[in-house]
């Protein structure tokens, strides 16, 4: 039974706020979005009825959200998805969403139709308190020793899938990563050191939450609709993961599931299977397409620009070591820094969600309680307020002597920021380090004639083709 009105607490009431702010975590999720009529008062538009803006997002990402910004100003509203909200632009405001002082913006609930629906009990969908407490659970997992450990193992799938360009003069990248990406997810989330059979059936199930399930508009679980097919691979996904719970506990494995589930809550119990399910499986979605994503748009820069390849090359033809590890990887700061302006320019993450808890205020603008809010790191990143030339790929803007990042904390944020900051930003960058410095120390790659140098950000930002190369061996 929904309360009957909404916990009355503005951004300048903080005495006025209930002490017990988890009754208060629970009870905004009763409540529907807000209204658009209720939004009457904030400038901007939804767009063509239904899909609201999301077709000229498609078509144009940035240049839509631009033209929006310039029409309406930093806060706006908007239609993205079937959703209507208030669009949150600039460093200023998307630091007060995501530090979130005053505990006043659901992740929970800003996800609930999208990642939510899909992987509910993750911690991107836990709020306050709750997401703490879940959230304490990884850290083992991302220590310097379980980190040295898996890279050891990663170095080993990045060799065996490179020696596969062996005699090739041309790749499509895009596949060719994420069946890498597939395996390192299944060697150190789950243990699994060869999916054998069951790797395509495992990947396919995966694409089938992605591309069918994520997309969906129609929420009913019959076929031919869109929906179904990826309910029926988020049950495959599992029912897998579920059947390999109980030989994880037991074993001393050092994958990421072998660390999960043995560990337990304050008072000693287990989590239990459906919650470990959905960390896991959140985990492989969380990792692999947005570090897909980033090596993607990296790739496409090295092939576009030969001498700046051939200056990351030299860096890591200096290191001694074949293959780097957990240990080494602060030696490759070029690799760093070209990666950081991958995401900069094509953050893997084209839009963060969260939803008012209760009545606030963001930029001088009033927020009505269980408002969705969307932020778009992609805009921040091409300020020109504070990137030089934004539009142009330039990794050095990341370097000692420019700092061009350190004009505002939210100016540079591909991995979101406080307590939802990525929990896996070390891991990403690690296995990009990984990568890199194995196939530069073997492969030169260019773009084919002709192949033009651009993303595209919805659903998933992606170069165009999945971007095809032409690989040559060193
Ligand atoms: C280039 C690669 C990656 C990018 C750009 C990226 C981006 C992000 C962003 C923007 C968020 C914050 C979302 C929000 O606040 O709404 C996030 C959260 C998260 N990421 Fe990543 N991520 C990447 C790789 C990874 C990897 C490799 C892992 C796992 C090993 C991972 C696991 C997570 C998890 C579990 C969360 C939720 C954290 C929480 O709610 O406390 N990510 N990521």
């Amino acid at each position: 039974m929904p309360p009957l009105s909404s916990p009355e607490c503005t951004l300048h009431g903080r005495t006025q706020r209930t002490t017990d702010m988890n009754q208060l975590a629970s009870d905004h999720r009763h409540f529907p979005d807000a209204s658009f009529t209720s939004l009457a008062h904030i400038p901007g538009k939804a767009g063509i009825p239904i899909l609201g803006m999301t077709p000229a997002l498609f078509r144009d990402f940035y240049g839509t959200i631009n033209r929006h910004h310039a029409q309406f100003g930093l806060v706006s509203k908007i239609g993205i998805g079937l959703q209507k909200g208030v669009l949150v632009l600039g460093p200023q405001n998307c630091q007060q969403l995501l530090l979130d002082t005053e505990r006043n913006f659901s992740s929970q609930m800003g996800y609930r139709d999208t990642a939510g629906t899909w992987f509910g009990g993750a911690i991107l969908s836990r709020d306050f308190d709750e997401h703490r407490l879940h959230r304490r659970v990884f850290q083992t997992a991302f220590k310097f020793d379980a980190m040295q450990g898996y890279s050891e193992g990663i170095n080993t799938i990045i060799r065996d899938a490179l020696a596969s360009w062996q005699g090739r003069q041309q790749i499509v990248f895009m596949p060719f990563i994420k069946e890498l990406l597939m395996n390192v997810g299944a060697r150190v989330f789950y243990g699994i050191d060869d999916l054998g059979d069951d790797a395509q059936r495992f990947a396919d199930a995966f694409r089938l939450i992605l591309d069918k399930g994520m997309l969906s508009l129609i929420r009913k679980d019959v076929p031919p609709l869109a929906y179904h097919y990826g309910q029926k691979g988020r049950r495959f996904v599992y029912q897998y993961l579920d059947s390999l719970i109980e030989d994880r506990r037991s074993s001393e494995g050092k994958d990421f599931m072998s660390y999960l589930v043995k560990s337990t809550r304050d008072d000693g119990t287990y989590f239990d299977n459906e919650e470990l399910i959905d960390h896991l499986s959140f985990l492989f979605f969380a990792a692999y397409d947005t570090t897909s994503a980033g090596l993607c748009h990296l790739l496409m820069h090295l092939a576009a620009n030969p001498a700046l390849q051939e200056s990351l090359r030299a860096q890591s033809l200096h290191l001694a070591q074949a293959e780097v590890t957990f240990a080494d990887v602060d030696q490759l700061p070029g690799i760093e820094m070209a990666f950081n302006e991958a995401l900069r320019l094509y953050p893997s993450a084209s839009i963060l969600l969260r939803r008012s808890v209760r009545p606030c205020q963001i930029g001088g603008v009033e927020i009505p309680a269980h408002t969705v809010l969307f932020m778009v790191p992609g805009f921040n990143h091409r300020m020109p307020q504070y990137w030089s030339d934004p539009e142009t790929f330039d990794p050095d803007r990341f370097s000692e002597e420019r700092q061009e990042q350190r004009g505002h904390k939210f100016q540079f944020m591909p991995f979101g920021g406080g307590a939802h900051k990525c929990i896996g930003m070390n891991f990403a960058q690690m296995n990009a380090k990984l990568f890199m410095h194995q196939l530069l120390r073997q492969y030169r790659i260019r773009l084919k004639p002709g192949y033009k140098v651009r993303s595209q950000i919805l659903p998933t930002p992606c170069p165009p083709q999945g971007l095809p190369l032409l690989i040559e061996a060193l």
